[in-house]
């Protein structure tokens, strides 16, 4: 196994990573959200700030600890995570995009506790949220913006559709149908799609493949300079 890189290779680089869920309320107590628990931004994010880079954490509700040297902000929905991650992008040299972000959200969540036996509630009308990597990458500049795709079939075409739907430098494939590569899981089975190609890897250890993630960061950035 690879020892976690030693080096400050990321010294100077200022990065913003989402990560986690987000909740979407339907009423002051309840909410929509998904089976993110944040482990892999959280994991890039750690890898990040022990190689050197200044990192913001914008994070949705998870269970987990900010790491060492991380700054991190914390965002229930996909509107506020959308906000903080726009605020934050300007003063970063790269974005890293790990979020579940919701795609829907109720269009008119209750302000007071629905009760069953007065609203006879059947559907939640919902509204579709922003998109918040494309929205990066539409003002990136020079900047370097990495998505991920978390799919449970096509997963290199559905990749390879969201690298160039969403203007993304990169894009990190994962198959959530494996167990070893599911939310949760402490290992990924991931696959680096950009416009060059597809880079296939083994399962392995979730800080293993943060550095990975960040090598090739790294190397983007280190292109455009
Ligand atoms: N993403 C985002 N904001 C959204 C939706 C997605 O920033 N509102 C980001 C995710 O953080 C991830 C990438 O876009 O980096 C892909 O997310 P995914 O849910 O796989 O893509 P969608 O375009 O939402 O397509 P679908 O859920 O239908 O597969
Ligand atoms: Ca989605």
């Amino acid at each position: 196994l690879d020892a976690p890189r030693a080096e400050k290779d990321l010294q100077l680089t200022r990065i913003l990573v989402t990560a986690g869920p987000t909740h979407e309320a339907i009423d002051p107590v309840r909410y929509i959200a998904n089976a993110s628990t944040g482990k892999m931004g959280y994991a890039i994010a750690a890898a990040a700030a022990r190689r050197g880079a200044q990192v913001t954490l914008v994070s949705g509700p998870t269970a987990l600890q900010v790491p060492e040297g991380v700054v991190r902000m914390d965002v229930t929905s996909a509107q506020e995570m959308y906000e903080a991650a726009m605020a934050a992008f300007p003063g970063c040299d790269a974005a890293i995009c790990t979020a579940a972000v919701a795609d829907y959200t109720p269009a008119a969540p209750a302000d007071h506790k629905l009760k069953k036996a007065h609203e006879h509630l059947n559907s939640i009308e919902l509204v579709e949220t922003r998109d918040i990597l494309a929205s990066l990458c539409s003002q990136k500049g020079e900047r370097v913006v990495v998505g991920f795709a978390a799919e449970t079939n096509d997963l290199l075409a559905n990749a390879q559709a969201k690298l160039v739907r969403k203007g993304a430098d990169l894009i990190v494939a994962n198959d959530v149908s494996r167990r070893d590569s599911t939310f949760g899981a402490d290992t990924s089975r991931i696959a680096l799609v950009s416009p060059v190609g597809v880079t296939q890897r083994e399962t392995r250890p979730l800080p293993e493949v943060a550095d990975d993630v960040l090598d090739a960061t790294r190397d983007l950035l280190r292109g455009r300079a």
